[in-house]
């Protein structure tokens, strides 16, 4: 927009205010001038700021604490000289600094010492004139371009006001806390697919990493046309991303104030909630801004398994009237900079066990109680059906456990640092935090490692000098007290040892010899199934007295790390126990030969019936949807440490009598894959299945089970292989680019066939493919959680129009989704 089509546009709006604005905008509109070169301000000066035509607006320099200055853009006219921009928080500009437009036409900022402070832009020089316009936009302008060569309206800070457009690719950062301008964590972007996000960044690194969009516009569309473009925030107050064609789709409601008589401000907050805010501009009216709209309606609920969520580390979030997030220190934890309260709580005492009394005086800790406060993502054990009363003790006889959650008659152990903290009435549970009793001895008089073992050693000198000088009886007495003291020793060892596992005992998981289970199998006689990780044979044994059937899985690709990981991993599938998954029965661990014992399915799996000749009808079918939801929705998000299966497909989901879906082979893919989120060695899951998330550089999360899925679902309601080369031509090859087809063209009907039930049931077929086409989104970010799934296949909550599933470019994955 050239520089003077905008000061007609202000000029024409200063007729049509009231004479009562009128008046003071003229007195004010002698300061006015362009500004031309040579022209500078000092800091701490009688007069450090150009101000705009109207006086709304100023650049200048900001007094701060510690007497320094910030070099920023400002309301003028308010009490609150509320600051839109700012030249750049990190840099220190002390009193004496001054920015000036330099005769070859640059904006710097000197110190006193006239070292160069910052520029506005990095190569911009040759400017004639700079303005602060009416807008609150602060340029640099040449009169032979209609351009302005530099603009603080294109390099925007945490503020944006209306007038301000944000481009593809522009960035607002929040500020550090409300008084510290340092860049903060959160980030609003839009995006290449045209998507407007808000997401948590990792701590400042070259190249930002970013986690989860915590709020998104949904104007992300693979069809450029239908993609937005912009976000725009018009003169009236009124924000909304333009999509290119031609929808508005707003972030403001409707009918807000008149620009007339309020400032408009939208600002992302150091707490990471995007506002915006109004102000009155009559001075006889309560002087402060207040809230028009923000986003997200619930920021305590953001987070993802990376970071810390929306506070820091070791805090918990409570969510105020006014939508903010409170971060709060559990009792005897305090704030690490006690002047920011978003960047996490830390001890004040010392932990359990970094003290060599933990042996001995486990009464030094006790537990603190915290009403439905949770941090769903740093457990590290779990305990079933444990009383409050059991929790207690299996906490306080740990040294590794710093806090306990007790919910729904289980107990989950946690270790520091704690993350994604939070208060939710509707937890139905406590926390139980551990601290010391008394913080005064600390490390106490000796250091705590050493300590012990001299002690040992030093019995030992004693007992083998007195044996050498004694009598006969004496020494036959002393050999027997000896005998017992290291008979208890070895005793205390075995319980060492066992503790080392507990998980694994205490989740009923039997331990089979190999023995065992080559008699139970027959020798391995009986294959049910060939899977990625090995080879299932059909199996019996007896328990109890009763003969049962069961499904013997002998892993090819072995455990590498040895029996301690494999054990701690069969002991994280052990602990599962839902109606849609397949039970863990027992393993066997014995050198070269890792075996697992599962429940035997009496209806084999999914992918028989569905491509088979005895297909399960329409109901079942919608069940068998259900099931499978509700069992990936337990993986992701209710059991203790989540799992993230890799490998859904209908091969996987094996039947019982009654149709119920199990869910099979979940927990290997970590077992067998360590370090899940960074290797890129080799693509897990299947063919047709296989979420794009692996062929890129991004890390994989619980969404690649969401995009599997919804492929599954497809298969589901069509009865189809997702992939078919031999059937119907060329554009019914991939079932998911033949559903989308159908979706849109609305020819249902062609995904089902002649099937009459489903036909009969046209809402809820549609609402299955939506939610289908939902999961299969190419952006990870867009896939819902499978909570959000299962609460849309119950019809719990409504399904939105879905976009299509792929993305216009590929370049769009430039951010990372957890
Ligand atoms: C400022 O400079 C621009 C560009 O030459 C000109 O159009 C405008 O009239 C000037 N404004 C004032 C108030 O001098
Ligand atoms: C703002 O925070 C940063 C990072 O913690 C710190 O280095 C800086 O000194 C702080 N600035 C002020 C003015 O307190
Ligand atoms: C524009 O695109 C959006 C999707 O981003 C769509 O919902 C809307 O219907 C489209 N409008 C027109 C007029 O095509
Ligand atoms: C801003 O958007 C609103 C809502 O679409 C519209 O009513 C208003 O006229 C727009 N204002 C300007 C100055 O374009
Ligand atoms: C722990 O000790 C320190 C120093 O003695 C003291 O400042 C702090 O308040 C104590 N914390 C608690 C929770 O007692």
């Amino acid at each position: 927009m050239s520089n003077s089509v905008n000061h007609l546009l202000h000029f024409t709006f200063l007729y049509y205010l009231p004479l009562l604005l009128l008046l003071p905008v003229l007195s004010t509109a002698q300061n006015y001038k362009n500004i031309t070169l040579g022209s500078s301000i000092t800091s701490g000066s009688a007069d450090p700021s150009w101000v705009s035509p109207s006086g709304d607006f100023a650049f200048g320099f900001r007094p701060i604490e510690d007497h320094r200055f910030l070099l920023a853009i400002w309301f003028d006219k308010i009490p609150d000289k509320t600051v839109v921009w700012f030249a750049n928080g990190d840099i220190q500009i002390p009193k004496g600094s001054k920015v000036e437009l330099t005769t070859d036409g640059q904006l710097i900022l000197n110190d006193p010492q006239g070292k160069m402070l910052w520029p506005a832009g990095q190569q911009v020089s040759g400017a004639t004139y700079a303005a602060m316009l009416d807008s609150g936009n602060f340029i640099l302008a040449s009169r032979s371009s209609a351009d302005n060569l530099w603009e603080s309206f294109k390099n925007p800070t945490d503020t944006i006001l209306p007038t301000q457009k944000l481009e593809v690719n522009s960035i607002v950062y929040s500020r550090l806390t409300k008084t510290n301008y340092s860049k903060g964590r959160f980030r609003l972007r839009l995006l290449e697919d045209g998507n407007l996000v808000l997401n948590i960044a990792a701590s400042p690194s070259l190249t930002e990493v970013q986690y989860d969009a915590y709020y998104w516009t949904n104007t992300a569309n693979n069809d450029r046309r239908n993609a937005g473009s912009e976000a725009v925030f018009n003169q009236s107050g009124y924000l909304y991303v333009k999509v290119r064609n031609g929808t508005e789709v707003f972030l403001s409601p409707q009918n807000i104030p008149p620009a007339t008589d309020v400032y408009y401000r939208a600002t992302l907050d150091f707490d990471g909630v995007f506002t915006q805010y109004s102000h009155p501009r009559g001075k006889n009216v309560e002087q402060r801004w207040s809230t028009v709209w923000s986003v997200p309606d619930d920021i305590c609920k953001i987070g993802g398994v990376l970071g810390s969520g929306v506070c820091g580390y070791n805090s918990y979030c409570l969510l105020t009237s006014d939508l903010r997030p409170r971060c709060e220190c559990p009792l005897k934890f305090v704030f690490i900079d006690p002047n920011n309260r978003y960047g996490g709580c830390r001890p004040d005492f010392v932990q359990g066990c970094q003290l060599d009394e933990w042996k001995t005086k486990t009464d030094s800790f006790e537990l603190e109680t915290l009403e439905d406060i949770d941090w769903p993502t740093s457990d590290y054990e779990m305990l079933e059906s444990y009383s409050e009363e059991q929790c207690r003790t299996s906490c306080l006889n740990d040294c590794l456990c710093d806090v306990a959650i007790v919910r729904v008659g289980n107990c989950w152990k946690k270790k520091l640092p704690l993350s994604n903290g939070r208060f939710s009435n509707s937890m139905n549970g406590k926390a139980l935090i551990k601290v010391r009793r008394d913080n005064s001895s600390g490390l106490g008089p000796y250091s705590p490692s050493s300590a012990g073992e001299k002690k040992d050693r030093s019995t030992f000198i004693l007992v083998g000098s007195l044996l050498l000088g004694s009598s006969v009886f004496f020494n036959f007495m002393l050999l027997a007290v000896i005998f017992l003291v290291l008979f208890f020793f070895k005793d205390r060892k075995n319980m060492r040892k066992n503790n080392q596992d507990p998980s694994v005992m205490r989740s009923n998981l039997r331990s089979f010899t190999y023995q065992e289970l080559k008699e139970a199998t027959d020798g391995f006689k009986e294959v049910l199934g060939r899977g990625a990780f090995g080879i299932v044979y059909k199996g019996v044994v007896e328990e109890m007295g009763s003969r049962n059937y069961v499904a013997v899985k002998k892993l090819d690709k072995l455990v590498e790390e040895g029996e301690k990981e494999f054990k701690t991993e069969v002991s994280v599938i052990g602990q599962t126990h839902h109606k849609n998954l397949v039970r863990l029965l027992g393993y066997c661990e014995e050198g070269q030969n890792q075996l697992l014992v599962y429940e035997f399915m009496n209806n084999s799996n999914l992918g028989e019936h569905l491509f088979g000749i005895s297909k399960p009808n329409w109901n079942q079918r919608v069940q068998i949807a259900f099931g499978i939801a509700r069992g990936l929705m337990y993986l992701h998000e209710e059991c203790s440490s989540q799992i993230i299966h890799c490998d859904v497909k209908p091969q996987n989901i094996l039947l019982d009598d009654t149709f119920t879906a199990k869910i099979s082979d979940f927990g290997l893919a970590k077992l067998l894959m360590h370090d899940q989120t960074r290797t890129r060695t080799g693509v897990r899951g299947t063919r047709g299945y296989v979420a794009p998330d692996w062929f890129r550089n991004t890390p994989i999360t619980v969404k690649v089970d969401v995009y599997s899925f919804g492929v599954v679902l497809l298969e589901l309601i069509s009865c189809r292989k997702g992939i078919e080369l031999e059937q119907g031509g060329e554009e019914k090859a991939l079932l998911t680019d033949w559903a989308y087809d159908c979706y849109t063209s609305g020819k249902l009907k062609d995904l089902v066939e002649e099937d009459e039930e489903a036909m009969n049931d046209m809402r809820r077929l549609e609402r299955m493919v939506m939610i289908a086409i939902w999961c299969i989104q190419d952006e990870p970010t867009f896939r819902p959680s499978m909570k959000k799934v299962t609460q849309m296949l119950e019809g719990v909550i409504e399904v939105s129009v879905p976009p299509s599933p792929y993305p216009f470019s590929t370049s769009s994955g430039n951010y990372t989704q957890l």
